[in-house]
Order: structure tokens, then sequence, then C-alpha cells
């Protein structure tokens, strides 16, 4: 609505100007407003008659879709990915304008160019690609305890490897998980039944969809509510949907992030049959479309600030199932809280005894990063060094087999959880 406004003001405006401003570059460091840097994007694209505003209810695959992305990390890939000049940049990131049908291709090329992609953050609307060119807020330092030993010492036992292979197993047996397939919203609906079945006979516990306006897949979210503080939340997700190139390509995602999805649901499953109620709130997601740019958790994050509403920490889940490494669980270090960070390897040292380490990303790789950017305190718990993770993900070879047909490594990371929501959430 403010951006069609803003687009009839610029269309009035002698196109010669918008020339002159061609090479603009807004300085936010310096203050600049976010409405000047939208005013300036649409009059340049009104000029060379060519950018689309938002449209709400648009069809879906030609929806305009803006891409933010380092510029370090656009500046080696190839003409072919990037027809045009980004409709926006700063000295750090450039933003692109794309159609919702050609995210699939921008995510395959990427993935094609670096083996892993540089990450890029999709967003619906101009305004919400324009304010990752604005500083993240702070992350607030906390302080973290640990005092839960007996009820967490009571609890792991119950968390188990056979459910964990199911759960992987089932979800990898989905053709493409894709948040724009309909085998991807299939899954989605999987989950949903199969979390419900955790809340059958508890009031305090509640399974519920968050739906996406910009694709078909839906989140999956179990509500745990607080005893005592239900305003206080604890998030742990991971990403439900899948990739591996387009059209009908098999994406089982055993790995890739079957796995995760799978702590989550195996975790949340102890804790009930534990009769387990936190204090405060736990809220377990399996995030759609992280594939196609982090959409789902950047949506729900935003929405949680929006909202006004207390995330005291989330730890991301994404890929745990492959041991790449000598090492048990590597943090990653970049995008996350390193209090939050230090937290959970004392967790391991304390209750777990497994030998952990850091990697770097360098991109925002995955969900933990739409929870940063809203200034939440978020982690990152990954299978293996960077270097050494699974050479299967985004290939129909992402199957449970290539990571060893168990889920013992998985388990690793699922006790984790546990001691993890235990702690955080008393
Ligand atoms: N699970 C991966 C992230 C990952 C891959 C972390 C390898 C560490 C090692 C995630 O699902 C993914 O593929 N992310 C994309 C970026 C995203 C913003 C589309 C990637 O890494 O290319
Ligand atoms: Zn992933």
């Amino acid at each position: 609505m403010r951006l069609a406004v803003i687009l009839s003001l610029t269309l009035s405006l002698s196109c010669a100007a918008a020339a002159a401003d061609a090479a603009y570059a807004p300085d936010f460091d310096g203050r600049e407003s976010a409405q000047a840097a939208i005013r300036a994007v649409l009059e340049d694209a009104a000029c060379a008659g060519g950018l689309v505003p938002d449209v709400p209810g648009a069809a879906a695959a030609d929806q305009p879709v803006w891409v933010s992305m380092e510029k370090s990390a656009v500046g080696s890939l190839d003409g072919a990915l990037f027809k045009t000049a980004p409709v926006v940049e700063n000295k750090k990131i450039a933003i692109y304008a794309f159609r919702e049908a050609e995210l699939g291709d921008l995510a395959d090329g990427m993935h094609r160019a670096f083996r892993r992609g540089p990450g890029f953050f999709a967003h619906d609307t101009l305004a919400a690609a324009l304010a990752d060119l604005e500083a993240a807020p702070p992350v607030p330092a906390r302080a973290y305890t640990l005092d839960q030993a007996a009820r967490v010492g009571a609890l792991l036992p119950l968390v188990k490897e056979a459910p964990l292979v199911s759960a992987i197993s089932a979800l990898s047996a989905f053709k493409n998980r894709g948040s724009r397939y309909a085998t991807g919203v299939d899954a989605s609906k999987w989950l949903q039944k199969e979390w419900a079945k955790l809340a059958e006979g508890r009031s305090d516990i509640s399974v519920a969809p968050f739906k996406h306006a910009a694709f078909p897949q839906e989140s999956v979210v179990l509500t745990m509510l607080g005893a005592v503080e239900p305003e206080k939340v604890v998030v742990i997700g991971g990403h439900l949907d899948s990739v591996a190139g387009s059209g009908d390509t098999p994406a089982p995602g055993a790995d890739d992030n079957a796995s995760g999805a799978a702590v989550i649901q195996e975790l949340a499953r102890a804790l009930v049959e534990g009769g387990y109620r936190p204090a405060k709130t736990i809220k377990f997601i399996a995030f759609a479309a992280e594939e196609a740019g982090l959409r789902g958790s950047a949506d729900i994050a935003a929405a949680f600030k929006k909202a006004g509403m207390n995330v005291e920490g989330m730890l991301n889940l994404d890929m745990v199932n492959y041991k790449g490494s000598d090492l048990d669980i590597y943090f990653v270090s970049d995008f996350t809280s390193a209090g939050q960070n230090a937290f959970l390897g004392r967790l391991i040292d304390a209750y777990l005894g497994y030998t952990w380490g850091a990697l770097k990303c360098g991109y925002a790789c995955s969900d933990h990063a739409s929870w940063t950017k809203n200034g939440y305190p978020a982690s990152y718990s990954f299978e293996s060094s960077f270097e050494q993770h699974n050479p299967y993900i985004h290939k129909p070879e992402d199957t449970l087999a290539n990571s060893g047909g168990r889920a013992e490594h998985a388990l690793k990371f699922a006790r984790l959880g546990v001691a993890y929501a235990v702690e955080l959430a008393k």
C-alpha cells in the first residue's frame, strides 16, 4: 500500500533525475532512511520500464521476490545467474529483483557455482530486503546457569535412535520436499499429523501450521506452554524442505535436513514421554523453504519480533547425521550468539561428554541467521567441519544409506537438545 503510493509519486518525477541517481548507494550507516532508498529504487525501475512493485495476491510464480546477498559472494558469479544489475546496494550487500519462478534456478545455480551456495535471503517485499542493508540489531548478552542435572539425567535415556531412523526414513521417502512442490506440502502435513499425536492428552501442548504468503509449504510449530513464565520463549528449529536441482529430480534430503527435523520430533517426543513441563514456553519449529533463501524462518522470526516475543534463545538443527569429522558436534561461529554457543559447549561437557569444536559458514547458511537478524540469540549445531560435510547434499544421493543407514550421530544432537531445553526453559 505504502509502496504503491511512493511509486505513484516517483512516477511523476522526471526520469532524467532518476538517471542521475543511477549509481545510488544508500548510506544506512549514515542514518539514511529506508524510505528514501525505496523511493530511489522504484524511481529507477519505473524509468527503466522494469520492476513491478510488490503486489499482494498476484499469481505466485510471477510475484516479484527480492533477494539480498553479500557482494563479495556475488562478485565471483558468472553473468548467467544475474542478468540484471542489483536494484540497490551498499558497500557490502546487493539486492536483486527476481520472480518467484526463477528462485529455484538461482539456488541451483549458486549451489553449482560454489558446491555450497554463498547464501542469500529472499524477501516478499522490497522494504524487507532493504532492512538487510541496515546493521542487524545487537543481540544482548545474558547469563547462563547449569543446575538441572537430575532432570536432564532422567530425560536423556528416553531419547532413542529407532524413532530417529523412522522419522528420517519417512521424510526422505517424499520424493521432493521443495517448498513449491505438492510433495513438499504433503511432507509438512505429515509432520503436523505426527506432532499432533504428541499433543494428545496435554492441554499445554498445541500444534499449528505457520502459513506463508509466498509459497504453499507450511512451517510446523509445536508449542509447549511454559507453566511459570509462558511469555518467555525458547525456540528449537530446523528446516523440513529439501532441494536437488529443479524439475522432478528426487530430493530425499535425508541428512539435509530430514535429520534435523527428526531430531526435533524425537526430542519433543522424549520430553513428553518423561512428563516434562517447562517453566518457559518451548516452540519446536520445522521451517518451510529454507533452501529457497531462509524464507520460512525469516517470516516466523520477523513475526515473533513484530509481536514483541521474548525469545530467550534459538537452536538450529540442520544436517546432523553424517559424521564427516573427528569431533562429535560443531558450532557455527558466524551469524550466531557467542554467549549461547559457549553455553552449549558447557552443556556438552557437563551432561554428555561428547567432543565439540567450531566451524564457520562464512555466510547466512541456515535458519539461525533469521533469528540473529531479528536480534535473538541463536546457535547452529552441525555434524562436521565445514570442509568435511556430507558430499551428497542437494543431490538425489542424500539418502539415509549414504549417512551410514543409522541415526547414531543424530542421537547426540537430540540429547544436546534435551539438555538445552531443560536448562534454558527452566
Ligand atoms: N544445510 C545447508 C547449510 C550448510 C551446508 C551448512 C553445508 C554447512 C555446510 C542449508 O540447507 C543450505 O543449503 N543453505 C544454503 C543457503 C540458503 C540461504 C539457501 C547454502 O548453503 O547454499
Ligand atoms: Zn540444510
